[in-house]
């Protein structure tokens, strides 16, 4: 599936769930923030770098979806600056303590260090939260040391998507939203270097095996769609991975 990406517009990828990163096609590495709006519940997932470049992006694409004052709830799956780094931009438009901040313990101990103020909610492995007016169910599943001992990820049970965060997430210089026929090469290229041990990515596959998954929505990379879900899986279960010397 191919989109054309407007540098202003959030791209909706499930009823209520929108695409709200920027591609950097120099690089190879797009950041993928996302944004879940359910009723009065405005929900940013991962919201990225405070760069200019980046953070405009971003706020465009979140104000072409919901005023960002509107936001209620920031989702970090863990503490690198290509999740959090925005996360005080976000206090200035919000105000501090006027949203939830969720994440893990381990993770919580790092979000002030980027001047955070607001408190965080510290969720554990299993847990979940109902949010909006339709009760929507967000599930938060502990994935220790993908790439960092206090990772987790984001299983949303009314649209079936799981933000993986890190994992499945892709280096790729010919980027599309959507997993294209390399993105299995694109996401080993990632995952080699970024996931240390094979031991950790198969105790998270075996916990997501029973859920039912139609769409994997990782931090970098691109999306991918429910045709492609299984191959995914497969690809990291038989990676070789901690191979960079
Ligand atoms: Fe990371
Ligand atoms: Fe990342």
């Amino acid at each position: 599936m191919t989109v054309t990406i407007d540098p202003e517009r959030a791209v909706e990828i499930r009823p209520g769930v929108w695409w709200v990163g920027w591609p950097d096609y120099d690089a190879g590495f797009s950041n993928n923030p996302y944004l879940i709006v359910d009723g009065q519940e405005v929900v940013l997932i991962d919201p990225g770098s405070r760069l200019d470049v980046h953070w405009a992006w971003v706020k465009k694409k979140v104000e072409s979806v919901v005023p960002i004052e509107k936001i209620t709830m920031v989702i970090v799956h863990h503490q690198d600056p290509d999740l959090c780094a925005a996360i005080p931009l976000i206090e200035e438009a919000v105000g501090v303590n006027n949203f939830e901040i969720v994440t893990t313990e381990r993770t919580a101990l790092f979000i002030p260090y980027y001047g955070v103020k607001t408190e965080v909610t510290a969720i554990g492995d299993g847990e979940y939260m109902e949010i909006g007016e339709s009760g929507r169910e967000l599930h938060f599943i502990t994935s220790p040391y993908l790439h960092f001992p206090g990772a987790f990820v984001t299983y949303d049970k009314k649209e079936k998507i799981l933000f993986s965060s890190d994992i499945f997430a892709g280096f790729s210089i010919d980027w599309s939203l959507f997993a294209n026929e390399y993105y299995m090469e694109a996401m080993k290229v990632f995952s080699q270097p970024y996931l240390s041990d094979q031991r950790p990515v198969r105790n998270f596959l075996r916990k997501v095996r029973g859920i039912e998954i139609e769409m994997i929505c990782p931090q970098h990379g691109s999306i991918i769609p429910k045709d492609k879900v299984q191959e995914a899986i497969d690809t990291l279960w038989d990676l070789e991975v901690g191979v960079w010397e």
